[in-house]
C-alpha cells in the first residue's frame, strides 16, 4: 500500500458510505499504535500532526517518521497537517512531503478565509498535496445550545465556501469541541444534513473524543467522511503508562514503550471499528 493523499481516502469513503479516521500522533509510540490498528482492521488511515503541537513534537522531526510509517504500511495513509495556522508552517509540512494540509482560518471574516483558503489551495497544488478548510467555529461547547447556533456552520455560506475555494474537505462546526466534552454534546444533525444536502465536498468532523458511536453513525450516514480524533489517544497512552508504572517498583522503558502504543492501538482500533461501520 502507499503514502496517498486525502482527497483520494474521503472520495473513498464517499463512495463506500464511510469515514476515515484521521488521528493526531505526537511521538514514535502513536505513529507505530495508529499503524498497526489501521493495518489489523484492513482500513486506511490519516496520521495527523497539528501545528500547535509542534512545539512538543518538532515537525522536522515527526514529518519524517510519520511518512516512513505510511510507506511502510500494509495500508494506505494519508499524512495531513491539521489546524495549519500560518502559511510557515504549511509550507514546511508540503515541503516534508505531507500529502494533505488543513488551514483553520475559521476567526477570520468569512471573504478573508476564503482568500486565504485559496492560497493555501494554489500552494497545496504545487506539491499535488489536498486541503481542508474550516467554516463555522468547532469549540467553545460548554453544553450551551444558544452558543451552538452562533458558532454553527451556515449551509449557505459553505455552498459558496466550496465553490470559491475547491477545498478537498470542509470542516463543520455543529455543536462539536476539541477536548474532553464536559457534557455529552447535542451535535446539530439538522445543520448537518442541509450542509450534506446543499455542499457535495466530502465533510470532516472535528472533536472526535467523547461522541458516542450512534453519533459517529449518524454522522456518517449525514455525509461526513473524516473524523479527527486527538484527546482520546493522547489520554489512552497516558493511562496504559499509569496503569503499567502503577504496577511495578522500577519500570522498564521498553515494557513502558510497548504500553504507551498499546494504548493508542486499542483506542485507534475502536474508532476504526465504528467509522468503518465494521
Ligand atoms: P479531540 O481532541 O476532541 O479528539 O479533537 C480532535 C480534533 O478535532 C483535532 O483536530
Amino acid at each position: 500500500m502507499a503514502l496517498v493523499t486525502l482527497k483520494e481516502l474521503v472520495q473513498r469513503a464517499e463512495q463506500q458510505n464511510k469515514a476515515v479516521g484521521a488521528f493526531s500522533v505526537g511521538n514514535m509510540e502513536m505513529v507505530m499504535g495508529a499503524v498497526a490498528a489501521a493495518e489489523d482492521a484492513g482500513e486506511p488511515i490519516i496520521l495527523q500532526i497539528a501545528e500547535k503541537r509542534l512545539k512538543n513534537s518538532p515537525l522536522s522531526l515527526m514529518a519524517p517518521m510519520m511518512i516512513a510509517a505510511a510507506k511502510q504500511a500494509s495500508v494506505d495513509v494519508a499524512v495531513h497537517l491539521d489546524h495549519g495556522l500560518t502559511l510557515e508552517c504549511i509550507q514546511q509540512a508540503l515541503a516534508y512531503g505531507f500529502t494533505s494540509v488543513m488551514l483553520d482560518a475559521s476567526l477570520l471574516p468569512f471573504e478573508e478565509n476564503i482568500a486565504m483558503t485559496r492560497q493555501v489551495s494554489a500552494l497545496a497544488e504545487r506539491f499535488g498535496a489536498s486541503v481542508e478548510a474550516e467554516l463555522g467555529v468547532v469549540g467553545g461547547n460548554e453544553g450551551d445550545t444558544a452558543e451552538h447556533k452562533i458558532l454553527c456552520t451556515d449551509p449557505a455560506a459553505a455552498q459558496t465556501f466550496c465553490e470559491q475555494t475547491g477545498v478537498d474537505a470542509l470542516a463543520v462546526a455543529i455543536g462539536n469541541a476539541h477536548g474532553n466534552y464536559p457534557v455529552l454534546p447535542e451535535l446539530r444533525f439538522d445543520i448537518l444534513e442541509q450542509i450534506d444536502n446543499t455542499v457535495s465536498t466530502p465533510l470532516v468532523l472535528h472533536g472526535g473524543t467523547g461522541i458516542t458511536d450512534d453519533m459517529f453513525r449518524r454522522a456518517v450516514s449525514l455525509g461526513i467522511r473524516k473524523i479527527n480524533i486527538a484527546t482520546a489517544s493522547f489520554d489512552h497512552l497516558a493511562q496504559y503508562a499509569k496503569a503499567y508504572t502503577d504496577t511495578v517498583d522500577k519500570p522498564d522503558y521498553f515494557k513502558l514503550s510497548e504500553e504507551m502504543a498499546r494504548g493508542v492501538y486499542d483506542n485507534v482500533l475502536r474508532h476504526i471499528r465504528v467509522f468503518s461501520g465494521q
